[in-house]
């Protein structure tokens, strides 16, 4: 019999519905929030009232365009954390009295689990690119930069992770220096392509085994900006497609050195990437390149996927379903890590 399985994903300032059935997407609705833009990042209290108001009408149209009734459904999964904890209060409640009502089982999702399985989610019943066990996943998001050493859908070690700010956060506070809005991961990629990636040097970080630290490049970034302009107070104006070019340069170049030293030592060929991050041109170019270097099969979500989604949840949520995985209805959301 079909598993159908309806995914809520409201864990920061996006909400999201999908549905899933026996692994094949049927819908991934996602409604966005403008609200914050004009505060320079996610204001906690705006994004949960954005929640309450968009999570009816975006499971509703996810139900829509999948075709599916509600007396379908073979249970709800939703991300429980980590996330901002009003967030994902909404869709933890939504989940719980639309569960009631149906009389159907909940299942909570780890929103960074559920970031590593969107590998897996079939985009059509003949879609098989997805990885084998084990594999290593390079998970980089504005909240995290983990190598994750994936046994199975359940089964996951984080071997490396950042100690400080995350990669997206990196891009995020070099761009706030340059003045680029927020997020300004994307408006790095778009600049960078016009500049030149050896126009300026950052030290890399030297850290042991598999961890990252951003935060030194970050204020190498702004103090190499900060004395600059003494010199030329048009020096971002004129030089920043050059700054992004190069920041985003050495940012990719710390994460892909240590995945591959972990490939290398674990003897893993299969590496995969996920979060918001991975949506980045350069990041992703590097991974075609150390493929075809190293001969590795590689693993880059569609950009619907890198960035957060329902989808995501609702596969994770079908593996738990297998699993009988399910929650019980008293369950309360975690904000903070907890693989
Ligand atoms: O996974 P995600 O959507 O959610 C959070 O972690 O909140 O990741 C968002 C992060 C932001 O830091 C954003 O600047 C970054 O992903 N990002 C990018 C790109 N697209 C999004 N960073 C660099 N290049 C991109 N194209």
């Amino acid at each position: 019999m079909s598993i159908t399985i309806l995914g809520i994903e409201s864990s920061c300032d996006d909400t999201s519905a999908s549905v899933i059935r026996d692994e094949v997407m049927l819908s991934n609705v996602i409604a966005s929030q403008a609200v914050h833009q004009s505060y320079g990042g996610v204001v906690p209290e705006l994004a949960s009232r954005a929640h309450q108001q968009n999570i009816i009408p975006v499971v509703h149209e996810a139900l829509k365009r999948a075709g599916v009734k509600k007396s379908e459904l073979s249970a709800i999964a939703f991300t429980n954390g980590p996330g901002l904890i009003g967030s994902l209060l909404v869709g933890n409640s939504f989940t719980k009295g639309l569960s009631v009502s149906l009389g159907i089982p909940i299942i909570q999702v780890n929103h960074l689990q559920a970031h590593v399985l969107a590998h897996f989610i079939k985009q059509s019943p003949d879609d098989t690119n997805q990885p084998q066990f084990p594999f290593l996943c390079l998970l980089v998001s504005g909240g995290n930069s983990q190598i994750i050493r994936v046994n199975s859908y359940k089964d996951m070690e984080i071997i490396g992770q950042t100690i400080d700010d995350a990669a997206g956060e990196a891009f995020d506070k070099c761009a706030k220096v340059m003045g680029l809005p927020y997020p300004g991961g994307p408006h790095v990629d778009r600049l960078a392509k016009e500049g030149n990636p050896l126009a300026f040097h950052f030290h890399k970080p030297q850290m042991k085994g598999y961890d990252y630290s951003f935060s030194g490049l970050k204020t190498s970034f702004l103090y190499l900006v900060r004395d600059a302009l003494k010199e030329n107070p048009n020096f971002i104006e004129e030089n920043r497609a050059d700054l992004c070019a190069s920041i985003q340069k050495t940012v990719v170049e710390i994460l892909m050195d240590k995945l591959y030293k972990a490939s290398r030592e674990l003897n893993i060929k299969e590496v995969a990437v996920a979060g918001g991050v991975s949506a980045n041109s350069a990041l992703r170019g590097a991974f075609e390149t150390y493929a075809a270097k190293y001969h590795l099969k590689i693993h880059i979500p569609p950009f619907a996927f890198t960035t957060d989604n329902a989808a995501m949840v609702a596969i994770t949520g079908y593996y738990k379903y297998i699993d009988n995985d399910f929650a019980p209805i008293n369950t309360v959301p975690f904000s903070r890590v907890n693989m």
